[in-house]
């Protein structure tokens, strides 16, 4: 079934009002990934609906689990697991499948995964986290797009790594290795991004031994078994972003209530460069917007606590309106550059070299037809479209649902003018 689902926005209404975010994808996938290593029951709670997370319970499924859903908490029960292998059609239908590498490593001692390849921002190679797992004294067979990678008899022994980039997968992969493997992993330069405390916060509700997730060093004491816990995922700083820069485009006031400020830190120094006023208490967040909004001097995207890489396309969105030029530069990913092209659609001046991108801004956008060219870069297209003037449709929105629930509900409960038609569905063959 191929989704021709539309979103349809009217532009040029003011974002106005209060809302909660939606549990992060981020976190929540690789803590579903997570309850592998537990032998018991595992409920997670605050999960959002987003087709990522469905891809995910399809694969902990197919492995032996036995997975309910109830409204935003999922209970996983991963008492007979069986297999250790993951078929190519469900590994595509997710990116990140990636991290079942470590989960299904830690609980089976064997995994078998077809390669994931490229996507839509970039190559995104798996060296490191295949070279993590021979540090753990794995052996690695890769064979027609399939890697086979084992324990060897003494099993898996705990080490040190190195990353030579602090990749978010790849540390998290190590983490779920290390948990139940013999003896203590250090990981040095190791990604820093909040989801990955918050996994590590699930496993050692379970029992892990993981000291120091969310600095550069995580240290890891392997345990015999875990058992089942509750968790409650942490609220998403990228959906959180998105809704933020929605409000400063189109000159609104919001409220997100109940997130973790320190997380969004990275995106509200250039909110506030651009003029919008920020202001933080406890756990709420309230954004104003200028009259008009200025340039970003430079956005250059980094590893987390720098710019997160997922929320250049939104800001860049922003900075197509703002007076003055902004320059961009993407240190992550080589090809997370493609919602320019439509961007200009609207009527965006953007000119780009390599990894940088120059931004003219314009005094308005024009509603346009376009498409969601990823995750990120398709929630760009809508932030566009909610300033512009007269309708804008977006298609290919399904790489939207990957990561924002019901956004056209949220917008609405602000005050957009934004739907989603979706009689256009049809079977692909
Ligand atoms: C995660 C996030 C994604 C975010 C990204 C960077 C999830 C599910 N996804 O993706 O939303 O955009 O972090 O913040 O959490 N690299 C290698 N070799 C490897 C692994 C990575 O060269 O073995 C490179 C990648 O090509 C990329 C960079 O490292 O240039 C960052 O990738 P990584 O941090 O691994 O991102 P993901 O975990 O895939």
């Amino acid at each position: 079934m191929w989704n021709l689902d539309k979103i349809i926005v009217k532009g040029r209404k003011k974002l106005n009002g209060e809302i909660s975010v939606q549990g992060a994808k981020n976190s929540v996938l690789p803590i579903l990934v997570a309850t592998l290593l537990v032998d018991g029951i595992s409920v997670i709670h605050n999960c959002p609906y987003l087709s990522d997370v469905d891809a995910t319970v399809k694969i902990l499924r197919y492995l032996g689990c036995v997975v309910k859903r109830e409204g935003h908490t999922i209970t996983v029960d991963s008492t007979n697991i069986k297999k250790f292998d993951v078929p190519d059609n469900l590994m595509r239908e997710m990116r990140s499948s990636i991290v079942f590498l470590g989960g299904i490593m830690g609980r089976m001692g064997k995994a078998v995964l077809s390669t994931p390849g490229g996507c839509e921002i970039g190559l995104r190679p798996i060296d490191l986290h295949l070279s993590a797992m021979e540090q753990f004294g794995a052996t690695i067979t890769t064979e027609n797009g399939f890697i086979d990678c084992s324990a060897k008899e003494k099993g898996l022994v705990g080490t040190r790594i190195i990353l030579s980039f602090p990749s978010v997968g790849a540390t998290e992969n190590i983490i779920l290795t290390a948990t139940l493997a013999k003896g203590v992993t250090i990981i040095s330069n190791a990604a820093r991004e909040p989801e990955i405390k918050d996994m590590a916060d699930f496993l050692n509700s379970c029992g892990a031994k993981i000291h120091g997730a969310g600095e550069s060093t995580i240290t890891i004491e392997g345990v015999r078994s875990l058992c089942g816990a509750e968790h409650t995922v942490i609220p998403d700083r990228i959906v959180a972003s998105t809704y933020m820069i929605a409000t400063a485009m189109t000159g609104g006031t919001i409220c997100l209530k109940d997130i973790v400020p320190s997380h969004i830190g990275p995106i509200i120094q250039p909110l506030r460069e651009s003029g919008c006023h920020i202001s933080v208490d406890g756990r709420n967040v309230v954004l104003a917007s200028p009259t008009h909004l200025k340039r970003i001097r430079m956005i250059r995207t980094m590893p987390h606590p720098g710019f997160p890489t997922d929320v250049q396309a939104q800001m860049m969105a922003l900075t197509s309106i703002a007076e003055g030029t902004s320059v961009f530069i993407e240190n992550i990913f080589e090809s997370r550059f493609k919602h320019i092209g439509e961007l200009i659609r609207f009527g965006a001046k953007i000119n780009t070299e390599g990894r940088m991108a120059v931004v003219e801004g314009v005094k308005s956008l024009n509603g346009a037809n376009v498409k969601a060219t990823d995750l990120r870069g398709g929630s760009a297209m809508i932030l566009a479209g909610l300033c512009a003037d007269g309708i804008t449709e977006l298609s290919e929105i399904h790489h939207i649902d990957r990561g924002y629930e019901e956004p056209e509900k949220v917008l609405g409960v602000l005050g957009a003018d934004i739907k989603r038609v979706n009689n256009y569905e049809t079977t692909k063959n």
